[in-house]
Order: C-alpha cells, then structure tokens, then sequence
C-alpha cells in the first residue's frame, strides 16, 4: 500500500532507490518516482505505471541522496502528476498512507494562494512544509505533521539540507545503517543487501539522516534512541528458484510453510499457557481481512470442535461496525500475513480495549500487530513476494490446528508433517490444474462449491481465482446454490465442486447434478476414489488429489486451487505476480 524509501550516504543514490522500489513494489505498481539531490538541487522523475519505466531516467538522477515511492493510488487515478514524489518550493516529499483531512488543508492552502498539481492528499504534505519551513526542516515537518490526521510515512528532501528527514504515523518505517549510508524504508525487505542492521521507527517519531549519520527523535522532539538489529536474513527472498513466477515458486513452499510453522511454534515460548487462555475463554473471535479471513473461517471451524466455547470469524473492515461483546476472560485471534492491514490492526485494538487477550498469527515478527499483541504465533512461511497469498495462508491453517490441538499439539504436528509431504508432491506435480485452468479460463464465470469445511476453501479458492485472472467468480456452500444463485448457471459458467469428505459427498452430488441438468459445466476435485469413480463419467473434468483425513484435506485442495488459479491466469494473460489495483500490505482502512 505505497512503499517509500529513502537513502543518504557516499553511493549515488538513483540506482539505490531504484533496487529498492523493485522490492517494494509488492506495496503498490499504479506509478513510481524517484527525487534526488545534489548541490542544493533536487532532480525528480516519476511516472504512471510501474517501477520499471524509471530505468531510463536514473542517469539524469544525479547525488548521493534522494527518496523514492512506489503508488497504490487512493486518491486520484495512476497519472504521472498524481505520482510521487510531489514538489513544492525547496520541497519534494513521498508518502504512505492516508491524509484523512487532506480537503479541509487543501481548502485552506488555496486559500492562501497555492496551487495543487495533483488530485493526491500527499500533495498538501509538501505545501504544509513548505509554509512551515524558517530554515529548520525538522521544525517544518513538526509543525507539519501537527496538522495532519490519518496515517503516514513521509520522507523529504530540501534543497537546502544535505540529507532527508521522515516521520510517521501508522504507516511502517525502518531505518537501515549501511557500510555506505543509511536508509528509511517501508518495509526491511527493501533495505536487504545494502543494509547490515535496522531499527523500527515508533508512531511518532522523526528521523534526520544524512551521510554522517541518523538522529532519531520523539513526537516532543526529545532525542530517542531505538533499537537496532541485524537485518534478518530470512527478509532475502527474492530468488525465483527456477520458477518464472513468486506465485508458482510460493505454491511450492507450501509444504515448507506448514513444516517450518510446526517448528516455529514449539520454539515459542508460553504455548502451554496459550492453550490455558484459550480453554478457559468464554469467546473466541478470529479476525482478518480478504485470504488472512478466509483462513480464520476455517480457523473458527477448527477452534469451535476443540474448545468448549463460542468460536466466530469476523471480515476486519467490518469489526469496528458490529463489534462482538467481548470480556477479559475472551480471546482474539489476529491474522494477518504483513501484521500491517489497518483494518485488521483496527479490529485488534478494539478487541484489546475490551480487554481480550490478543492473539496475532502473523507472517512478519516485527509487524505492527506483534507489537499489539500479547501473543504472537508466527506463521513461518518465508518472505511472500506475490501479491496473492498462496503459503502465507497454508502456513495459517498450520497454526490453527496447533492451536486447535492444544496438548496434543505434537501428534498434531506429526499428522501435518506427513500431509506437506503430500502438498508437496501436489504443488511440484500438478499438471491436472492446467485442466481445469483451460475450462476457466473459457468460462464467462467460476463458482466454487463446497459443504463443511470444504466451503471455507472454496471461498478462498475464489478469491484466488478472481484476483489473478480478473474472471468473475465466488465460493458458495453447494447447497446454497439452489436458493438464487443457480440462476446464473448455463453453458457459460463453470462450476468447481470440492468433495473431500466422505459424509458430504452424497449432498455435494446432488449439486452437481442440479448444474448438469442446467447445461453448467462441472469440475470435481476430490481427495476421495469413491466420489472420484462416482463422478467423473458425468463431468467435464476430475481430479483425484492425494487421499487424506477431511480435516486435514484443506491443505491439499487449497494447493490445488491456488494452481488452478495460477494456470489461469497464464492462459488469459494476466500478471499472476501483480494482479492490478491490488497491493500485498493494505495499510489504509
Ligand atoms: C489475497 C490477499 C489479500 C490479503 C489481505 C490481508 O491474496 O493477498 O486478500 O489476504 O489484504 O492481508 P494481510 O494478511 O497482510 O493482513
């Protein structure tokens, strides 16, 4: 959602800031921009579109300090003018995040005669220091972070200081010392290789940087000293190994992410008391947004048959509206793969102030919601570099059955060892994916069914499937399919029917042959040889997925999907890696 990066030290930094964008642009690829500074000059070239398009401009980007921002546009469409970095005087500033009263200051700043270039809120950030600016740049982002409300990760650069200045609010920043300079980032990810040790800003804080150094200061502008730590290795993966995309390559970690989310959480410490919480808890909510909900509907499930209370998954963006009365004898579960979704973070702090402990399952172990948090359960997938989730969710299911099995969690954990071995072949060898990705990609529409918790994959299946390949789709309870939606159904759409448990399948069949008797087309995946046998002569494909229990089946039908939807979106062109107008870190609500 927006990526920033900044760099001040003895390397030019054009070529700097670029290397980083590509490493951001996960966050957003609606426009990029890069501002430089050299001899009290600052140079800038931006553009709509993505990071590539500022290859050809690093040449005239001279000095060895500057900012950069990769977009995903909030306010206005991806123009070159409503790309960042925006200009103002001796100012040129990049920003991540939301200006919520952007109207009331522009109104008020053109009142006294500025001119806007952009239809941006980041826009009045530049003016505000611009009429604040007396020669102190770090009284001028004081003054004008004072007037801002909403969330930010500004960086800026004036003509006349030889360095930038970043502040924040919300929105992430690190900070990165390197052998040749220092840097201000979004996201670590962006720093790895340039930078040998890292800092987490705090809400409030104001950064100065320059070649020699960073000062850090607090809200009151009291000096603070934070932190720093070596950047983490695990922050590198950005190899393809081979694959010729992070989806495909992300598919085929996903036995690695249940193994290494199994290890991941016996190294945490506390479980037993974790488990304690959740069985003395009179409710237990999951919460999420878009794939992380999907995996908390099935989390829900798990978490219901095994403890002995209420159990309920909540949409994150809709928490704050319908709140659930929670206590201090409750739980709230957290999930979410950046630990930056502001919905989800707004719908944890309103769980902690009810006082509920606050469970996160989180992909990033230094993410705003670990800081929230009173326990963190780390979904150990590995850097996912795709803006669809593929592990990151596999790697939550994980998490959810340990949680679910409680004591048992080790026998647990054994089951799921012997399940990724199965995922794995699955994701290295599914061929049969590319079959139904051809029905797909031929189909006006998708709906995915299911019944128990072959409805939850389903969902997220659909997801998957719309995101990348821009197909019309949605997951359905199979029954449900016969109360409206099955109006829909004719020779153009298809229809993907999970069965993979052995007491629903008679249910499921008579769904399909509601879609058959309509002219619909059916595709069967199932990880049972029965239903298998049963279904395939009637069909327009089937596929037989390894056999295993139905409460473990989600891991193999959801590698499944997530195929499917990948071959899709080959077979009608898409990027699968960056789908449009999605980002991987949704940091405004
Ligand atoms: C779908 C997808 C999004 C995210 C959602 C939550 O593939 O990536 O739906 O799942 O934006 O993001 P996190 O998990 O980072 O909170």
């Amino acid at each position: 959602m927006c990526g920033i990066i900044a760099y001040s030290g003895k390397s030019p930094a054009a070529e700097k800031l670029y290397r980083g964008l590509k490493r951001l642009e996960y966050r957003g690829y609606d426009s990029a921009g890069i501002s430089t500074l050299s001899e009290g000059c600052i140079f800038t070239a931006k553009h709509g579109g993505r990071v590539e398009r500022l290859r050809a401009d690093l040449g005239a980007l001279s000095g060895c300090t500057g900012i950069g921002h990769t977009r995903w546009a909030t306010h206005g469409r991806a123009t070159d003018a409503n790309a960042h970095p925006h200009l103002c005087g001796r100012f040129s500033i990049v920003h991540n995040g939301i200006i919520r009263n952007c109207e009331q200051l522009k109104k008020e700043l053109k009142g006294l005669g500025r001119t806007f270039f952009s239809q941006t809120d980041s826009e009045v950030i530049a003016h505000l220091l611009d009429m604040y600016y007396c020669g102190d740049m770090l009284q001028a982002m004081l003054h004008a972070v004072a007037r801002l409300k909403g969330l930010w990760a500004v960086a800026a650069l004036c003509a006349d200081f030889n360095g930038f200045i970043v502040a924040r609010r919300s929105s992430p920043v690190v900070l990165g010392e390197g052998d040749d300079g220092f840097y201000a980032a979004s996201d670590v990810h962006a720093i790895v290789g340039c930078a040998h040790s890292c800092c987490v800003l705090e809400d409030g804080d104001i950064a100065v940087v320059t070649p020699e150094g960073m000062r850090v200061y607090d809200s009151l502008l009291n000096p603070v000293v934070r932190a720093f730590e070596p950047v983490p290795a695990e922050c590198a993966g950005g190899d393809m190994e081979g694959c010729p995309h992070y989806m495909l390559k992300e598919i085929r970690q996903n036995a690695a992410a249940i193994t290494d989310t199994c290890d991941g959480f016996f190294r945490c410490e506390g479980a037993d008391g974790l488990f304690k919480k959740l069985a003395r808890a009179d409710k237990i909510v999951l919460t999420g947004c878009g794939t992380a909900y999907n995996a908390s509907l099935a989390g829900a499930r798990l978490l219901g048959w095994a403890y002995d209370c209420p159990v309920s998954a909540h949409i994150a963006g809709e928490y704050c509206s319908d709140p659930p009365r929670l206590t201090t004898r409750s739980v709230c579960i957290a999930v979410t793969q950046s630990g930056e979704t502001a919905d989800t973070l707004a719908a944890a702090s309103i769980a902690r102030g009810c006082g509920a402990y606050l469970i996160a399952v989180t992909n990033c172990p230094r993410s705003a919601v670990t800081r929230l948090a009173d326990f963190v359960v780390p979904v150990c997938a590995g850097p996912e570099v795709c803006v669809a989730a593929t592990k990151s969710y596999i790697g939550q299911l994980a998490c959810f059955h340990l949680l679910a099995a409680g004591e048992c969690a080790m026998r647990r954990a054994g089951q799921l060892q012997s399940v990724a071995a199965k995922v794995k072949k699955l994701a290295f060898d599914g061929a049969y994916a590319r079959v139904i990705a051809s029905l797909c990609a031929s189909s006006r529409a998708v709906f995915f069914l299911g019944r128990g918790g072959d409805v939850d994959v389903a969902v997220e299946g659909s997801l998957k499937l719309k995101e990348v390949s821009y197909i019309f789709s949605a997951g359905y309870p199979a029954g449900e399919l016969k109360h409206g939606t099955l109006a829909l159904v004719d020779e153009s759409v298809l229809s993907i029917v999970l069965m993979c448990d052995q007491c629903l399948v008679s249910k499921c069949e008579s769904a399909v042959e509601q879609i058959l008797s309509r002219g619909g087309k059916v595709a069967v995946i199932t990880t049972l040889p029965s239903a298998y046998a049963s279904v395939s002569p009637r069909v327009q494909a089937a596929w037989l997925l390894p056999q295993t229990c139905a409460h473990l089946s989600h891991f193999i039908s959801s590698t499944a999907l997530q195929l499917v939807a990948y071959h899709t979106a080959l077979l009608v062109g898409r990027d699968p890696d960056k789908p449009r107008n999605l980002a991987k870190s949704v940091t405004v609500e």
